[in-house]
């Protein structure tokens, strides 16, 4: 095996207690079998989970079609939950759970803690509800619930019926839940009257209402009280949670099949209309376990925060399938950390003592900048593990991360994946894998990632380039939910055999993973991923625009922000009503989330022969104020005069009405 060469080295800090694999090459070993002989490095790892038919075979195909644990049948939310209170772990907690809002010593004004005994308790009346509202195995189920513990509850239970969860970001406008209503088809939705975010109740029954009267489909809603504001009503269709739950009779775990669905997570492409990835059940559950075990070292009784909301796919894989999948429990906090303030984060640590911390670099970048004050005014000794996912970490954040929230003794473990992937990917394991702040470091057993060029040729060694996965992994998806066709154009198309993740990536010498960003029109807005396309579709649903083109500029807070090139119809000249009016379409159909941090306005967007908008140019434009690259594939002259950088600059602000 090479010694690593680079000088950028961090050594891992010791095992704080024994770990499955002891050092690099034994990482080494393990890997090339898990590539080599999937079957039998799989086969013994997947004994502890409760199957209620092992499978014949572990992994089945190539390629798209690719199939994991074959004849297999289980239930996830059993393997969660049941498992471990028959196995003797009912009185642990599985689940803490915090309000946002806080009284004037700054303690919670709610807290709630569920053992294992009773979440798996209130999942299966939960569940018992559900069927009673008539939602059977292969059923999908839209979930548009503020961070309360019935949003895992949720979850699990239809997880219990073998029901298919299709979990809804809470911040989302009517018209994002509808789309995803009616792509999914779901009959049955379920949501609260509203929630707290960021200090302010919002309202969430009405929503779900301004959307279900744009479809047949709904119809049954069940509805929690969380803010006990008045919410309209639909007799038949509408029914409150409690009272379900207290006529429902609890629901055994369905046993379903490996490739039968678990859920669908919509996130952005391409294209304007957003995918609902799916995921199957076993594949995502070993994966899911096992990631749990090797990047965070969870294991029965330790206490896991990930700060991700459960309504992306990082919340449904660690905040709450990994930790209860591990025996261990899960930490859930209400709303925005930044309330009050952005030391709410080490009040939490200090009251619930997780050893795990995992967050984004945007997360961190916010708490960086208040100063070391917070962290170290406060006990943070619980915490053996520092993690992060979603962006690349800055070498200096990674270090700040490490010292003054790690006190120094943790591992910062950056986890690149993807809403695809199911689970992380590639990342050190905490006690074995040397860092390099800012790298991904090694892919995860089973994951066999590749950089290929432009053409879709691999390449070898040191190298730049796509990131592919060349072979199926474990907690692959499964499709795009109802586009067979697309799923196999977008991701299995453009290189011969490799699933194409959509980013940019360099391979160093020691065969380090380093993520550049995305190669497509996804742009990462607070760890969020946003489809330009979808950003645009709103922008042109506005009276007075005729064309837009959005691209995402480096940002210091949000790691990316969203930048909206405008192309106004005759007539209309841009002023602040007009600007608010467009900025209110993309609030109303995207999302808050997209909120642009600037709308330039020209005359013509520059366009390639075929039409295509140039946003690279646009980009680099926004960012640099210059374009260096080759504009002789311009179409329209004016658009973009190709001479020289002033010429540009001049043009664009003439462009400004
Ligand atoms: C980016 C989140 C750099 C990447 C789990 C990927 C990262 C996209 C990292 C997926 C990382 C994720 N370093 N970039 N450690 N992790 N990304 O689907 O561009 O919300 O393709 O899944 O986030 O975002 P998604």
């Amino acid at each position: 095996m090479p010694a690593l060469s680079s000088s950028d080295l961090v050594a891992p800090p010791p095992a704080p207690r024994p770990v499955e694999v002891t050092d690099l090459d034994a990482y080494r070993r393990l890997h090339a079998q898990s590539l080599a002989d999937p079957e039998g490095f799989w086969r013994e790892r997947i004994a502890p989970f409760r199957w209620t038919r092992p499978p014949d075979r572990i992994l089945e195909g190539d390629g798209p079609g690719a199939r994991w644990f074959v004849g297999g049948q289980l239930n996830v939310a059993d393997n969660a939950l049941d498992r471990w209170v028959d196995e003797g772990h009912g009185d642990r907690t599985a689940l803490i759970w915090e309000s946002e809002g806080v009284d004037h010593l700054r303690r919670p004004l709610e807290t709630r803690q569920y053992s294992f005994r009773e979440l798996r308790d209130a999942v299966a009346r939960a569940a018992g509800a559900l069927r009673d509202l008539g939602v059977r195995q292969g059923d999908r189920v839209t979930v548009y619930l503020p961070i309360v513990p019935e949003l895992p509850i949720a979850m699990l239970a239809c997880a219990r019926l073998g029901a298919v969860h299709n979990v809804i970001f809470a911040g989302f406008p009517d018209q994002a839940l509808l789309d995803r209503i009616e792509d999914s088809q779901s009959r049955v939705v379920v949501t609260a009257d509203g929630g707290y975010r960021g200090g302010k109740a919002i309202a969430l029954k009405s929503v779900v209402d301004a959307a279900a009267r744009r479809t047949s489909l709904v119809e049954k809603v069940l509805v929690l009280r969380r803010t006990g504001e008045p919410v309209g009503w639909t007799p038949g269709r509408d029914h409150w949670w409690h009272e379900a739950l207290e006529r429902a009779t609890p629901a055994a775990p369905v046993p379903v099949a490996s490739d039968a669905p678990l859920f669908v997570m919509y996130t952005s492409g391409s294209t304007g209309k957003p995918k609902g990835i799916t995921h199957g059940t076993s594949g995502y559950l070993v994966h899911t376990a096992l990631t749990a075990l090797h990047a965070f070292d969870l294991r029965p009784g330790d206490v896991n925060w990930c700060t991700a909301d459960p309504a992306w796919i990082t919340g449904h894989t660690y905040t709450v399938y990994g930790p209860l999948l591990s025996g261990a429990a899960t930490v859930l906090f209400e709303g925005v950390l930044g309330f009050p303030d952005w030391d709410r984060a080490w009040d939490v640590v200090e009251r619930h003592r997780p050893a795990v911390l995992y967050s984004t670099p945007t997360l961190v970048r916010a708490w960086l900048r208040q100063g070391d004050a917070g962290p170290r005014e406060r006990d943070l000794s619980s915490l053996r593990l520092l993690a992060s996912v979603g962006e690349p970490i800055s070498p200096s954040v990674w270090h700040w991360f490490r010292d003054v929230v790690g006190g120094g003794r943790t591992p910062v473990v950056d986890t690149w994946w993807q809403t695809e992937a199911g689970a992380a990917m590639i990342f050190p394991l905490p006690y074995v894998t040397p860092a390099k702040p800012g790298s991904a470091t090694l892919p995860f057993f089973g994951v066999d990632p590749a950089i290929a060029d432009a053409e879709g040729r691999l390449l070898d060694g040191e190298a730049a380039g796509q990131l592919v996965i060349r072979r199926p992994w474990p907690g692959m998806l499964h499709g795009i939910w109802g586009s067979p066709e697309r799923y196999r154009d977008t991701y299995w198309k453009s290189v011969p055999g490799a699933f194409v993740t959509g980013d940019a990536a360099r391979r160093d010498a020691d065969g380090y993973v380093w993520i550049v960003g995305r190669t497509d029109d996804v742009i990462k807005v607070n760890g969020h991923r946003l489809g330009t396309a979808e950003i645009e579709g709103a922008v042109v649903s506005h009276p007075a625009v005729s064309e837009s083109a959005v691209v995402g500029v480096p940002d210091e807070r949000s790691g990316e922000a969203v930048l909206v090139f405008v192309v106004l119809k005759p007539g209309f000249s841009a002023d602040a009503e007009l600007e608010s009016g467009i900025v209110h379409a993309i609030e109303a159909m995207v999302g808050k989330l997209a909120r642009p941090r600037e709308l330039r306005f020209l005359k013509a967007l520059p366009k390639n022969r075929s039409g295509k908008i140039l946003r690279r140019m646009l980009r680099e434009w926004a960012v640099t104020g210059k374009v260096t690259g080759d504009t002789t594939t311009l179409d329209d002259a004016s658009a973009l005069p190709p001479s020289t950088d002033g010429e540009l600059v001049d043009h664009v602000q003439r462009g400004i009405e």
